[in-house]
This record gives C-alpha cells, structure tokens and sequence, in this order.
C-alpha cells in the first residue's frame, strides 16, 4: 500500500516554456489518482517559507499555452545550506507533504537529492531550455527555445542580406551549447561558436567569413553561446580584420518566454503524468528521462552521474553545410 497522501509540486532554477503544461499534468494526474496536491511557490524558497497551497482541478486552468511558471521559479542559496534543508523539512511537515515533484535543472535536481537525505520522497521532471541535464534526452522548453531563437536568425537574415552584413547572435546556455549548435544548423549560420570547443578567431571565425565571401557569400550569421560571451567583440574584430559591416545581438530572456510548442506541451504533459505513476508504483527518489523517445525513471543519484556530450557528428555537419 503507498502511503503517500499529499504530492508538493514546485519550478526551480530558470523557467522554461512548458513548466505549466507540467504542472498542470502533476495537477490533474494526480488528483485523478486520488492524491492531495499542493503547489509551492518559487521554488525550494517556497517550500523553505511555507508559501503552500492546495491545487484544484480548475487551478491549472487555462495555463498549457502560457509560457513562464504560474508557480514562478527562483534560484534558491538558503537550500544548498544544512539550515535550509532542515527549514523545508519541518514546513513539509506542517503542510503534511510526502513527495515533492521538482521541475527544473540540474541543479534542482541536486537540491532534491539533498532533501531525499532528510526522507523527503523526490521526483525530478526536466525543464530547462539548454537540454543540457546529462540523464535524458530533452528537456521541457527546448524546442520552445530553439523555434525563438530561429525565428530571430530568420529576422537577422532578412536584415543581414539586405546591408550584405555579417550578423553575430547571442544566444543562452552557460556551459552547454545545444541551442547553439541546433539553430545554427536550423538558421543556416556560417559559425557556431560553443562552450564545449575552444576556438580560435582567425582560423573558427575570420577565415571561413573570407573564404565563404571569396565563393560568393554576400551575407553571414555567427552564432555565439552565451557561455562563449562576448559577442559585441567577436562583432567588432570580424569588421576590423575583413572590412565586412558587423552587427551583434544578444537576444537574452526572449529564449525563456513565450507559449510553448505543442512538442513542449505534449512532453511536459506526459513527464507530469509520469512523475505521480512513478509515485503510485510506490517508487522513491526519480528523475523522470526521455531516452530514445520514450519516457522512463531512473533513480536520481544514477540520473545525477549520467553525463552527456555535445554531438561532434553535428558540429562537423554545421560547418559543412556552412560551405
Ligand atoms: P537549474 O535547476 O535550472 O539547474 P540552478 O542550478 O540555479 O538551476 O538550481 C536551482 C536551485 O536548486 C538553486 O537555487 C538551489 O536552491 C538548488 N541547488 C542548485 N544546486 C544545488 C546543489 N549542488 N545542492 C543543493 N541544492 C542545489
Ligand atoms: O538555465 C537556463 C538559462 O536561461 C541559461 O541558458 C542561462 O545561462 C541562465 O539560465 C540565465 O539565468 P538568469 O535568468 O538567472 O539570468
């Protein structure tokens, strides 16, 4: 018999389009199964702070297609503390919490496990929008993320063609380059400059530039990763050194925000469900992960080691198709 009474479900770390469709899938689900739920707001300060209250079936109304966390999200420094752990642990208790569904990154997932240590029963479904959580495949907001982003490329083509301009695009990920990498091959661009490959700006940037103009380009995209940085001065040394006229643009939140795709909607819809069955199995402590298309658990301190690595395969054919 499980004894789980009543599901917390909180967003942790940066929002990402899709973390309501989630929600709202832990919601019904597990109203659907008999389950109390209560929503905690901002994340695990939330929890900390006892800022908690029971969901109802009409709570996640009318939220699948709105962007953002109607439970908002924060990044939390207090949680990462022995005290703060202790804090959320006597709150959970107070609001009478077994289990806690946790939607976010990597680094919530960490928090989740340290809470797990005190006896809370965790669930982690991925929601970030870099895809960058080692354990599965996607993460809820990623193909959100991607589409803006490429419409964005689309705009600045539009603009670059028409000035013959080089274009630099800023876009997120920290440590990880997946969006990058992706829109550079959705949006065509000439460079894709990532956080996991060092470059070096004559012979990444300058050269393929000249030598695409030597075959007859009049117009380029280079796309820089946030963790790379510097896209004003990546913009400024392209125009010093091939006399080509460069903007930069660093697109920023826009990636975060924005109604989610209907691949975004679907998954985080599944991965939500996911999350409460995994808890009406009777099962403790699981990351839920899409691997080769479909939607498993897998324990989080497993989940936590997995590692995954930028696809080389891909790097190769963004810069052929560059040519
Ligand atoms: P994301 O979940 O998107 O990776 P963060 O890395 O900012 O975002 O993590 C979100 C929150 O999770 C942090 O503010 C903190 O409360 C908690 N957290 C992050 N890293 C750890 C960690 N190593 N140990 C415990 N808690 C963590
Ligand atoms: O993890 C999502 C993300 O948008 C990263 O791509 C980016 O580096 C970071 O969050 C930005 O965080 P903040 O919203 O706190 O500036």
């Amino acid at each position: 018999m499980n004894h789980i009474k009543t599901i917390g479900v909180l967003t942790s770390g940066g929002d990402a389009p899709g973390m309501n469709a989630a929600i709202r899938s832990v919601v019904r689900t597990g109203i659907y199964y008999g389950f109390k739920v209560v929503g905690i707001r901002k994340g695990y300060n939330g929890l900390i702070n006892g800022d908690i209250t029971e969901m109802s079936l009409r709570s996640v109304s009318d939220i699948i297609h709105r962007g953002g966390t109607i439970l908002q999200s924060a990044r939390c420094s207090e949680f990462k503390t022995e005290a703060g752990l202790k804090k959320a642990m006597t709150m959970a208790k107070v609001f009478g919490i077994d289990a806690i569904v946790v939607i976010g990154g990597d680094g919530s997932f960490r928090g989740a496990r340290d809470l797990s240590k005190y006896g809370m029963i965790v669930i982690g479904v991925p929601g970030t929008i870099d895809n960058d959580i080692g354990c599965t495949d996607y993460t809820i907001g990623y193909d959100t993320a991607l589409n803006t982003v490429q419409d964005a490329i689309d705009k600045i083509r539009d603009t670059a063609y028409s000035h013959e301009r080089c274009s630099v695009l800023e876009v997120m990920g920290r440590h990880a380059g997946y969006i990058a990498l992706n829109v550079g091959i959705a949006g065509g661009a000439e460079v894709v400059l990532l956080p996991e490959k060092s470059y070096d700006i004559n012979m990444d940037v300058i050269k393929p530039i000249i030598e695409g103009r030597n075959r007859g380009k009049k117009h380029y995209v280079v796309i820089v990763a946030e963790g790379v940085g510097g896209a004003i001065d990546i913009a400024k040394e392209i125009e010093e050194k091939t006399g080509i006229e460069t903007r930069a643009t660093i697109l920023g939140h826009i990636q975060r925000g924005g109604s989610p795709t209907a691949y975004d909607r679907v998954t985080a819809s599944i991965m939500g469900a996911k999350a409460v069955e995994v808890l009406k199995d009777g099962k403790k402590n699981r990351v839920i992960c899409m691997k080769n298309s479909q939607v498993i658990d897998m324990d989080i301190d497993e989940a936590l080691e997995t590692k995954k690595s930028i696809d080389k395969g891909l790097i190769e054919l963004s810069r052929i198709l560059a040519l």
